[in-house]
C-alpha cells in the first residue's frame, strides 16, 4: 500500500487535496500531502496508520494448541498524532458540557465513586434538566381552584420518576445488606497465583460485600432460617473479581440444571404465595426428600449456621473448587474460606422467630451500627490448596458442590484479612445495584469443571440484564472496575461511555490496532487442563460415580457437632417437618435421614410422632468409598469462639425510678470500654431519678426494645426501682427470654427477686458447673468485680448448660 507522499504540491493540487479531505463519502486514489490543513493532515495520517499494518500479522497465531494456551499480544501501530483516531476534528471546541478531548488511553466512566457522589448542601432544588424549581408545593392549575394543567412539566417529571423508582428484585438473594472495605494480603502468593490481590505482602484491594438471605423477598425478615449469601467484589488493579459465596460450604444440588427446581420448591408456594422467607413448607421438603444429594446441605441449614447472630459472626465460603494459576501457567486447586475474627455465633430458633417481629432489619442494623461505631467486621481469608493428584485420591469428588474437603485432609492456609469499614452512602445506588457474578475472575484464577459453577457462570449476567435494565450495568458506578475498560462493545440501553473515534472492531488499522488483545503475559488465559480431564469421553448428560455418595459427609457433619448443636439440628428438622402438611413427605425425609444418622432420624421421628421409623431410603451407591475423616471438629460453630472481645454486642441495663445508679453506671462504663453497646432500657424512655439522687437517661424502653434483641442483661439494685420493674410484665418476659436463650444475666442486690418472680428454674442452671458465669449475683458495692465476671460470661456468648427442650419457662 503506498504511503502518503510528502512532496510540496502545486496550488491546484493543494486545493484538490484540501477538498478531497473534506468529504466523508469517497476519497482520492492517492493521498498527496499532509500539511495543507488539519483535514488533509488527518487524511494523510490515517493513510499512514493503515499502511503501517499491511496485513494481520497475528493471524497465524490464532491457530493450534500452543497458541491457544499462550496467545500473543495484538499487533499495533502508533499514529503520528491523535488526529486519525478521533471521531471529529471539532473535538477541540470545548464547552462546559463537552469538556476537553478524551484523555489518551483513558475510560473516564471508571474511577472511584467520588465522580458520582452528590451533596446538595447550599443548592436550590432543580428538575432533572437542571432548571431551578420555584415552587415545590403546588401543581400548576388553571386558577387557584381550577384543574391541574397537563403543561405542568415539573409535576409530571417528578411523578414519572417516582413511578419508576422500583426495579425488579433479585430472583434469589433479594434481601441483602452491603458494605465497603478492603482486603489486605499477608504474604505474596506468587508461587501459586498471579492474581492481583495476592502479589505482595500488605497489598490492599478495595472490596464491596453484600450479605443476603436466599428465599425471602427484598422486604423480608433478616433472621429467617436460611443460607446467607456472602458475596465479595474485589476491585483489583487487573479487573473485578467476584467471590460469590455463601455462609455454608456446600449446596443442595450438584448440577445447575436443578437450580430452577430448587428455587421454585423453596420460594413461597405459587398458589397462595406463602410462606414468606421460610423453608418450612411442603414443596421444599417434597423436593429435597426426593434429592438425597441435599442431605449434607440440609444438616448445615438445620444447624444454627442458618440463623447467625450477625453477619460479622458467620463464616463465608467460595463453595466450589476453583483454580489458582501462577505466572508460569501452573495451576493448583483451591477452596476459599472466610473466618470472622469475632468468632462464629448464632441465634437460637425461639429468639430468631421473636426478633423477626420486633426488628426484621436485625442483621442489616447490626452491620450498619458496627461500622458506624468503628467496630469493623473483620474476616480472615484462608485457602485450601491442593493438587490434581491429591484430588484424585480423595474418597469424594472435588467437583461435587455437596462435598467439603475436611480441614484434616487439606489444612487452611491464612492468606489475608478483609475489613468492612465504610457504610454505603445510598442503599439503592450501591447495595441494590451491585451485580455479582461468578464469571468475574481475573488472571491468576480459573474455574474447575464443577457443573453447578458452570450454570452460575451463565446465570448471573443473564438475570442482571433484566434486573438492571439492559447490557450496560457494568457501567453503574458500584459495578465499574478500577482497572481500565477498553473494548469494542457499543450501544445498548443506558450507555454512558462516549467513545472517541470510529473504530469499534478488531483487527483494525484505522485505530492503530487499538484496543489490541493483551496476549498471555497480561491477559486472562484459561487453564488448558480443563479440556484434558481424562473422564471426558464425549457429550453426555451424566454425573461421575462419586457424586452418588449422598450420605457420608452428611454423617461427618452431624458427628462433628457438639451434643448441643446436634440437639438444635434435630429440633430444627422437627420444627420444619411439623409445618409440612403431607405425612408421606415427613416420612420420606426421616427415611432419608436414617442413611446419615439413625440417632438423628429417631429423634426427629419421635418429635413428629413417627413410630416405627420408616425403612431407610435406598442408596444410590451401594458401597461408597471409606471416608478419610469421620469427625472434623472445625465443623462445629463452637470451635470458633472468636477474639473474646465484646465488640458490637448489645447489652441491656434495666432502669426504673429509684434504681441504684452508681453500680449500673460502673458496669455500663466497663462494657463500653470493651466495645459493647450497653443501653439503658427503662419502664419508659427518658430521664429517671436514681436512689442515690442522680438521674439516668433511658434511651430504650421495655416496650420498644424487647429482651431477645440483647446479648445479655444487667438487673439493677435499689428496692424502689426493682419494685417498679416488677410491676411491668415486660420485665418478666425480658428476663425469661434472656434466660431461655442462655444469655448472661447479672443481678444486683434486690433484683434477685425479679428472677424468682419470673419463675426461673435457677437450680437447673449448669452454666457455673460448666466453667462459665451465666448468672452473676452481686452486691451493688462490688460492681467492678461483678462487671469483670459478667464480661467473661458475655464473651462466652451462650450458656447452653441451662437449655431445656421443651423450655420450662
Ligand atoms: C454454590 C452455589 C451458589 C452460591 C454460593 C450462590 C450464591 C449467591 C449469592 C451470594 C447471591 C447474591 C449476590 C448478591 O448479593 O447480589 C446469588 C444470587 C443469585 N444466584 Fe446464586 N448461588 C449459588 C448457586 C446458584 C446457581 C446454581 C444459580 C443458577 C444456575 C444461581 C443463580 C443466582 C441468581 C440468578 C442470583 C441473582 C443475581 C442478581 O439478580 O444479581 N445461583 N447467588
Amino acid at each position: 500500500m503506498p504511503k502518503s507522499t510528502k512532496t510540496p504540491a502545486k496550488p491546484a493540487k493543494r486545493a484538490a487535496a484540501k477538498s478531497a479531505a473534506r468529504n466523508t463519502d469517497s476519497g482520492p486514489s492517492e493521498i498527496t500531502a499532509a500539511l495543507f490543513d488539519v483535514n488533509s493532515r488527518k487524511m494523510a495520517q490515517t493513510q499512514d496508520l493503515a499502511a503501517a499494518m499491511p496485513d494481520n500479522a497475528n493471524k497465524t497465531a490464532e491457530h493450534g494448541f500452543a497458541n491457544g494456551v499462550s496467545p500473543v499480544r495484538g499487533a499495533t501501530a502508533k499514529p503520528a498524532s491523535r488526529l486519525p483516531t478521533g471521531s471529529t476534528l471539532s473535538e477541540d471546541n470545548r464547552s462546559d458540557k463537552t469538556g476537553s478531548v478524551a484523555r489518551e488511553g483513558v475510560n473516564a466512566t471508571i474511577d472511584s465513586l467520588d465522580r458520582v457522589r452528590v451533596d446538595s448542601s447550599g443548592r436550590v432544588l432543580t428538575t432533572n434538566q437542571g432548571v431551578a424549581v420555584a415552587d415545590n408545593q403546588n401543581s400548576l392549575k388553571d386558577g387557584v381552584r381550577g384543574p391541574v394543567l397537563l403543561e405542568d412539566f415539573i409535576l409530571r417529571e417528578k411523578i414519572t420518576h417516582f413511578d419508576h423508582e422500583r426495579i425488579p428484585e433479585r430472583i434469589v438473594h433479594a434481601r441483602g445488606s452491603g458494605a465497603h472495605g478492603f482486603f489486605e494480603c499477608y504474604e505474596a502468593l506468587t508461587d501459586i497465583t498471579r492474581a492481583a490481590p495476592f502479589q505482595r505482602a500488605g497489598k490492599v484491594t478495595p472490596v464491596f460485600v453484600r450479605f443476603s438471605t436466599v428465599q425471602g423477598e427484598r422486604g423480608s425478615k433478616d433472621t429467617a432460617r436460611d443460607v446467607r449469601g456472602f458475596a465479595v467484589k474485589f476491585y483489583t488493579d487487573e479487573g473485578n473479581w467476584d467471590l460469590v459465596g455463601n455462609n455454608i460450604p456446600v449446596f443442595f444440588i450438584q448440577d445447575a440444571m436443578k437450580f430452577p427446581d430448587l428455587v421454585h420448591a423453596v420460594k413461597p408456594e405459587p398458589h397462595h404465595q406463602m410462606p414468606q422467607a421460610a423453608s418450612a413448607h411442603d414443596t421444599f421438603w417434597d423436593f429435597v426428600s426426593l434429592m438425597p444429594e441435599s442431605t449434607h446441605m440440609l444438616m448445615w441449614v438445620m444447624s444454627d449456621r442458618a440463623i447467625p447472630r450477625s453477619f460479622a459472626t458467620m463464616q463465608g465460603f467460595g463453595v466450589h473448587t476453583f483454580r489458582m494459576v501462577n505466572a508460569a501457567g501452573e495451576s493448583v486447586f483451591v477452596k476459599f474460606h472466610w473466618s470472622p475474627l469475632a468468632g462464629t455465633h448464632s441465634l437460637v430458633w425461639d429468639e430468631a422467630v421473636k426478633i423477626s417481629g420486633a426488628d426484621p432489619d436485625y442483621h442489616r442494623r447490626d452491620l450498619w451500627e458496627r461500622i458506624e461505631s468503628g467496630n469493623y467486621p473483620e474476616y480472615e481469608l484462608g485457602l485450601q490448596v491442593f493438587s490434581e493428584e491429591q484430588a484424585e485420591r480423595f474418597s469424594f469428588d472435588i467437583l461435587d458442590a455437596t462435598k467439603i474437603i475436611p480441614e484434616e485432609l487439606v489444612p487452611l492456609r491464612p492468606v489475608g484479612r478483609m475489613v468492612l469499614n465504610r457504610n454505603p452512602d445510598n442503599f439503592f445506588a450501591e447495595t441494590e445495584q451491585v451485580a455479582f457474578c461468578t464469571a468475574h475472575i481475573v488472571p491468576g484464577l480459573d474455574f474447575s469443571n464443577d457443573p453447578l459453577l458452570a450454570g452460575r457462570i451463565h446465570s448471573y449476567v443473564d438475570t442482571q440484564i433484566s434486573r438492571l435494565g439492559g447490557p450496560n450495568f457494568h457501567e453503574i458506578p458500584i459495578n465499574s472496575p478500577i482497572a481500565q475498560v477498553h473494548n469494542n462493545q457499543r450501544d445498548g440501553l443506558h450507555r454512558q461511555a462516549v467513545h472517541r473515534g470510529r473504530v469499534a472492531y478488531e483487527p483494525n488499522s484505522l485505530a492503530g490496532g487499538c484496543p489490541f488483545q493483551a496476549g498471555a503475559v497480561q491477559g486472562f488465559v484459561s487453564v488448558p487442563a480443563r479440556q484434558d480431564a481424562r473422564d471426558e469421553q464425549g457429550k453426555v448428560r451424566a454425573k461421575p460415580e462419586k457424586f452418588a455418595d449422598h450420605y457420608t459427609q452428611a454423617r461427618l457433619f452431624f458427628e462433628s457437632q457438639t451434643p448441643v448443636e446436634q440437639d438444635h439440628i434435630a429440633n430444627a428438622f422437627r420444627f420444619e417437618l411439623s409445618k409440612v402438611t403431607v405425612p408421606a413427605i415427613r416420612e420420606r425425609t426421616v427415611a432419608m435421614l436414617r442413611n446419615a444418622s439413625d440417632a438423628l432420624a429417631k429423634k426427629v421421628g419421635m418429635g413428629l410422632g413417627i413410630d416405627p421409623l420408616p425403612d431407610p431410603l435406598p442408596l444410590a451407591l451401594a458401597s461408597p468409598a471409606e471416608p478419610e475423616v469421620t469427625k472434623s471438629p472445625a465443623l462445629s460453630l463452637l470451635s470458633r469462639p472468636g477474639d473474646g472481645t465484646l465488640k458490637g454486642r448489645k447489652i441491656a441495663l434495666l432502669v426504673a425510678p429509684g434504681v441504684d445508679g452508681a453500680s449500673l453506671s460502673a458496669v455500663q462504663a466497663a462494657l463500653v470500654e470493651q466495645g459493647a453497646v450497653a443501653r439503658l432500657v427503662g419502664t419508659r424512655i427518658g430521664r429517671m431519678p436514681t436512689a442515690d439522687g442522680d438521674t439516668l437517661d433511658a434511651d430504650a424502653s421495655l416496650e420498644n426494645e424487647p429482651g431477645f434483641l440483647f446479648d445479655a442483661l444487667v438487673l439493677p439494685d435499689g428496692a424502689e426501682g426493682v419494685a417498679a420493674l416488677a410491676q411491668d410484665g415486660h420485665t418478666l418476659e425480658f428476663i425469661k427470654d434472656q434466660f431461655r436463650h442462655c444469655k448472661t444475666i447479672l443481678a444486683f442486690g434486690a433484683s434477685r427477686a425479679l428472677l424468682a418472680k419470673a419463675g426461673l428454674p435457677l437450680s437447673m442452671d449448669k452454666s457455673h458447673a460448666q466453667g462459665g458465669s451465666g448468672l452473676v449475683f452481686a452486691d451493688a458495692a462490688d460492681a467492678e468485680a461483678a462487671a469483670a465476671e459478667f464480661i467473661a460470661g458475655v464473651a462466652r456468648h451462650r450458656h447452653f448448660g441451662r437449655e431445656m427442650d421443651p423450655p420450662l419457662i
